[in-house]
């Protein structure tokens, strides 16, 4: 059996959890930080069929926040400074009506970069061993600097529903970006790879499976490949199960950004 290890953040939303659900049915060794541990293994247990067993052989849970700098770590780090292989974070804010505003507020503007900041420090800040971890961050369509990679009839939804989000999204992306660890200069950043995962708009259905599901590596050219409405939170999930934990270690590019949509 394989000795990855991977620490899960945003483990109750439905993409992370699908993930994470996998992963323990592989046997692979799990930490996840949660506000609500008891929510986690219902959810674990009741949607997605993992069994108390796996949780209890694979998964160590740690009740805390996301912006806590000793929780990130009490999960980051094995022992000593040798770090977790994978970072999976599906964190995400609420939307929530004020008063009259047809339009919906994100409850937390700032949380997915704030996140990956105190993530980011932290691992900076107490360093580690080897050459840090991979960081896989669910950002979204609609923010690519390369072109519109989602229909042209969502053009409203985008540009006025999603605007708040995505200015989140796009300042946390920034972020990833400028923290990979470049070969032979001390001091870069800490993360030895990233995928960030550019999904269409997320629904509660099915999974579907790989062979439904479209996916591109942005390059330097834009293409219109993979350019969809939706996606399912569980065939997010499972792509970053199939991608990027089953393909660990293949030789790919250090830092990539994947768009995923039916
Ligand atoms: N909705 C879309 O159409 C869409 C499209 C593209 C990308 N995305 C992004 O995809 C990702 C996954 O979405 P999802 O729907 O599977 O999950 P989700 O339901 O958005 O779950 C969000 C997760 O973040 C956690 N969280 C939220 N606020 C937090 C806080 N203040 N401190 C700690 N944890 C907090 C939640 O924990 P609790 O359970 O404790 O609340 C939950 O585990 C998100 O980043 C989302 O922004 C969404």
């Amino acid at each position: 059996m394989s000795l990855l290890t991977i620490a899960f953040f945003g483990a109750t939303g439905g993409s992370v959890a699908t993930t994470l659900a996998l992963s323990l049915k592989a046997g692979y060794t799990c930490k996840a930080l949660v506000r609500n541990p008891t929510k986690l293994t219902e959810l674990l247990t009741s949607s997605h069929g993992t069994t108390l067993q796996q949780i209890e052989s694979h998964l160590t849970v740690t009740k805390g926040d996301v912006l806590s700098r000793p929780d990130v770590e009490s999960v980051v780090y094995l022992e000593g400074n040798k770090t977790v292989d994978l970072i999976i974070s599906g964190i995400g804010s609420y939307p929530v009506f004020k008063g009259w505003n047809p339009i919906p507020k994100i409850e937390n503007p700032t949380l997915c970069h704030d996140v990956i900041h105190n993530l980011i420090s932290t691992l900076k800040s107490r360093g580690g061993a080897g050459n840090g971890p991979h960081l896989v961050t669910i950002g979204t369509t609609g923010i690519s600097n390369l072109g519109r990679d989602y229909p042209l009839l969502l053009t409203l939804v985008y540009k006025v529903l999603l605007h708040e989000a995505h200015r989140d999204k796009g300042n946390m992306e920034n972020l990833v970006a400028t923290s990979l660890r470049r070969s032979g200069s001390e001091g870069s950043g800490p993360l030895r790879a990233y995928t960030i995962v550019h999904a269409s708009l997320l629904t509660g259905g099915n999974m579907l499976g790989m062979e439904k599901v479209r996916s591109e590596i942005e390059g330097d050219k834009w293409s219109r490949n993979a350019i969809g409405y939706t996606i399912s939170r569980r065939d997010v999930g499972n792509w970053i199960f199939e991608d990027v934990i089953r393909g660990f270690g293949s030789e790919r590019k250090a830092g990539r950004i994947a768009r995923i949509t039916y």
